[in-house]
């Protein structure tokens, strides 16, 4: 009688023990769509870079002077005829080209353009684009990424 008691509780402490476990594992289940849930309401977007974005003062630029933005991948070139922003995407899948002789080359398929973005060599179908560039109210540069403009506008400051 004893042994069979003892038997009793230990299944009853089993059965204890799977009951607590389920509960565990729906109590995890719950939290993780939960978590989900609340995170899948959060927006995770990435705008990116402002497509407008200022360089500075007219003033600062030299004739002749080549301004390389890295994070917003444009080249500001101030020219005899003014200043231009030209894009460093490459018009083949988008890789970032990199200055090269009085041009620039893109390192992925080897498209070439010259130093005015004009596609010379390589697959790109397209030049390098130029952006619009004006006066903000604080007398700084401002390109605007969002505004391609004719190849060899330049604006006067
Ligand atoms: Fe530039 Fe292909 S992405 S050549």
């Amino acid at each position: 009688m004893e042994e069979k008691k003892k038997k009793q509780d230990e299944k009853m402490s089993r059965r204890s023990f799977l009951n607590k476990l389920s509960a565990a594992g729906i109590t995890v289940a719950g939290a993780a769509v939960a978590y989900t849930q609340l995170k899948f309401m959060k927006p995770t977007v990435d705008y990116g870079i402002d497509k407008v974005f200022r360089v500075g003062k007219p003033d600062k630029f030299k004739t002749g002077s080549v301004m390389t933005l890295e994070r917003e991948k444009v080249v500001i070139i101030k020219a005899d005829q003014g200043f231009a922003a030209i894009s460093l995407i490459c018009t083949h899948l988008g890789c970032t080209v990199r200055p090269s002789g009085a041009g620039f080359e893109c390192p992925c398929h080897g498209s070439q353009f010259d130093e005015f973005g004009l596609n010379t060599g390589g697959p790109a179908p397209t030049p390098l684009d130029w952006y619009q560039i004006s006066l903000a109210p604080n007398g700084e540069l401002e390109v605007d990424k969002g505004i391609i403009i004719d190849m060899g506008t330049y604006y006067k400051a």
